[in-house]
């Protein structure tokens, strides 16, 4: 499926921010801590959480959705992740902790390279393997054997993933595990907030050293998915790029101030508890230099709208992607097909803004894409985005959702 996006339209109105993939995908995964129903609000109807539900459903979860309502129940009937499964969702290493610390065993593919990078699990492995764990890699495959026992880790980087899996291992074990240097990202508070209303008992939410009491089982709960901190930026970058005045709904500014720190620098930005409204005249002048970190700092998820939004600034800007090494080349080598002018070297990029032409590109991966999209609705002419799957991926209804505000996008199968 591809889209073609006609530039030069400014957007006007206002747009509902949804539901956060990398919540929603934490969460479910906690869902197999136990077999009473976990309730989960605000969760986004995309594909990667409709493929995340069918991996439960496979491994013996009951599950059921009304709109973006979803409830997840049941004991597991195997802790087998087949190829089939785990090639639906990178995020299928999102359950390895859980169903370890439930049934002491679980065998998953190990996930593959994407696009953006080798994406190895390696912090993940070394942290079960410290907690007692019988961590055995084969060619494709890892099992592991045995329950994760309380113990003392920190974590050589502050990897989401494993912090994630490692916080879920040690919520059932048989006693204080303390995990140094956690990421600290939105999504891992709310899966830390799930987690204690579910009974686990946990103190350093939010920080990076996290400390966790083992207890004898958890049970039902109910959480709201938090706003999509990216979704948000994806939005305001397209009024950075089209031009215009638009008003988000349903977000919370504080999870991207790095990314509105770039925005309210250049345009008139009104920022409120649960909105954010953006008002672009003008074109910015340069972003500076900008390097992607983890939380609280400027996240590489939001790496390609910046790109996107450089080729259109007056001056100069320098992004240097420091998390994922495949990240930067390719949509750099599209924006340069539309008449952008990026220079890459290894993980830096150099942007000399100017204005962009609409062309043929090729979205590759899930942000990327978005940041082509959003490259588009300020380009002259039409912009024909190919591969646009990549993008329902995590964006629901992108085209649609930009159309209500004045964009014009339309699909072609
Ligand atoms: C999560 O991926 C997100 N995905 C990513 O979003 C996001 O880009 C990333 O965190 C960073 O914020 C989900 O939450 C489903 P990491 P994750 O482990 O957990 C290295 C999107 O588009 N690393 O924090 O896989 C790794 O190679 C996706 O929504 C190891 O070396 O990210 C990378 O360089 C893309 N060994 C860095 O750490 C490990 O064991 C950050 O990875 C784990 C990670």
């Amino acid at each position: 499926m591809d889209y073609i996006v006609s530039g030069g339209n400014k957007l006007y109105g206002e747009l509902p921010v949804y539901g956060a993939k990398n919540c929603a995908l934490a969460l479910l995964g906690a869902t197999t801590l136990t077999d009473e129903e976990i309730v989960l609000t605000n969760c986004p109807q995309i594909v990667d959480v409709q493929n995340m539900l069918q991996l439960l459903q496979t491994l013996g979860k009951k599950v059921w959705r009304v709109g973006d309502v979803v409830g997840v129940s049941g004991a597991l009937n195997t802790t087998i992740v087949t190829t089939p499964l785990a090639s639906l969702i990178r995020g299928s290493v999102l359950v390895m902790g859980s169903i370890l610390a439930k049934y002491g065993q679980v065998e998953l593919p190990l996930p593959g390279g994407c696009a953006i990078g080798s994406r190895p699990i390696d912090i993940h492995l070394d942290g079960l393997r410290k907690m007692g764990v019988d961590v055995c890699e084969q060619d494709t495959q890892v099992v592991c054997i045995g329950k994760p026992r309380c113990v003392t880790y920190k974590l050589r980087f502050p990897s989401v993933g494993a912090t994630q899996n490692l916080i879920c291992a040690s919520v059932l074990s048989n006693g204080k595990t303390v995990l140094k240097n956690c990421a600290i990202e939105p999504e891992i508070v709310a899966l830390e907030r799930l987690l204690i209303n579910m009974g686990a008992k946990i103190s350093g939410v939010g920080c990076s050293t996290v400390t966790i009491t083992g207890v004898s089982s958890l049970h039902t709960a109910t959480a709201n998915v938090i706003p999509d901190r990216v979704v948000t930026a994806t939005y305001l970058a397209s009024v950075v790029c089209a031009g215009g005045k638009v008003t988000l709904t349903n977000c919370n500014p504080h999870h991207l101030r790095s990314f509105l720190q770039l925005v309210s620098a250049n345009f008139s930005t009104k920022v409120y508890k649960h909105e954010i409204q953006v008002d672009v005249t003008t074109k910015a002048s340069s972003y500076g230099v900008v390097q992607t970190a983890p939380y609280p700092y400027f996240p590489t998820d939001m790496q390609s709208l910046l790109l996107s939004m450089s080729c259109y600034a007056r001056g100069q800007t320098t992004i240097v992607e420091n998390l994922f090494e495949n990240r930067l080349l390719h949509n750099a080598s599209q924006l340069n097909k539309m008449g952008g002018n990026v220079v890459v070297d290894g993980r830096v990029a150099t942007i000399n803004g100017s204005t962009l032409v609409g062309a043929d590109v090729f979205a590759r991966d899930l942000r990327g894409g978005a940041g082509l999209v959003v490259a588009g609705l300020g380009a002259q002419g039409q912009t024909h985005v190919h591969d646009v799957e990549h993008i329902h991926r995590g964006y629901a209804n992108l085209a649609q959702n930009l159309n209500c505000v004045g964009a014009k996008i339309h699909t072609v199968n």
